[in-house]
């Protein structure tokens, strides 16, 4: 039996992964997995406990405990969370509870024809040897203008200047720890959308996308 083909789709925040991920996947006909959700979702489980999303012991035990009803949570989305998300994913207990279940999904996709991931270390981690990898990129201020309207859109009432603040701490963070840090594959395609919108960047990725499937 031939392998499935694999999208991995890595990148900073807001840099537009997550909708360029969703978009490939609904135009393949393949399976999407959001990996920030995951750790999304532990992050908000340590702050819903009361405890420091750096504290290792709470994070373990929130990954242990995975409560997935936090997925409909209104706050999953929220920069607190991203924030808690992203202290908890420089936990390696952490990413080694979620390893299985990711490349679970991208080997065995819902529907049988293939599989986006989209996260941080997907092409160089989870999935070394998807069929196709790109490295969704924007500088720092064009990605927190997106971040700032998405939130400001859904009545946050933080900042741009907090935002931009917020978006380079959690690259540092995301890019300097000793596990699997955020890091383009050597052999994954960059996509800098900086100046793209979403339609561009959307056509472009799938250029690449169908181009590597082809051969
Ligand atoms: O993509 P996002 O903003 O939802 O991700 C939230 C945080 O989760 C991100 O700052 C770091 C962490 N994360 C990770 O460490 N590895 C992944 N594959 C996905 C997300």
């Amino acid at each position: 039996m031939t392998a499935l083909p694999v999208i991995a789709i890595d990148g900073p925040a807001a840099s537009g992964k997550g909708t360029l991920a969703r978009r490939v996947a609904a135009a393949m006909g393949f399976a999407h997995l959001d990996t920030g959700t995951l750790y999304r979702v532990v992050g908000l489980a340590v702050l819903k406990a009361g405890k420091d999303p750096g504290d290792a012991g709470a994070a373990t035990a929130a990954v242990k405990a995975l409560d997935l009803s936090l997925l409909e949570d209104h706050a999953l989305r929220s920069a607190e969370t991203g924030v808690a998300a992203s202290q908890v994913g420089a936990n390696p207990a952490v990413r080694e509870a979620l390893l299985e279940f990711q490349r679970n999904f991208a080997a065995h996709p819902p529907g049988g024809q293939g599989a986006v991931l989209d996260g941080r270390d997907i092409g160089t981690i989870i999935c070394p040897t998807a069929t196709v990898k790109l490295f969704v990129t924007a500088t720092p201020q064009v990605r927190a203008r997106r971040r700032y309207l998405e939130l400001f859109s859904h009545g946050s009432s933080r900042t741009e200047a907090e935002v931009l603040a917020d978006i380079c701490s959690r690259d540092h963070r995301d890019m300097s720890r000793p596990v699997a840090p955020l890091a383009q594959a050597p052999d994954a395609h960059l996509l800098d959308t900086t100046q793209l919108d979403i339609e561009a960047a959307v056509a472009l990725a799938l250029e690449i996308v169908r181009a590597a499937l082809r051969t």
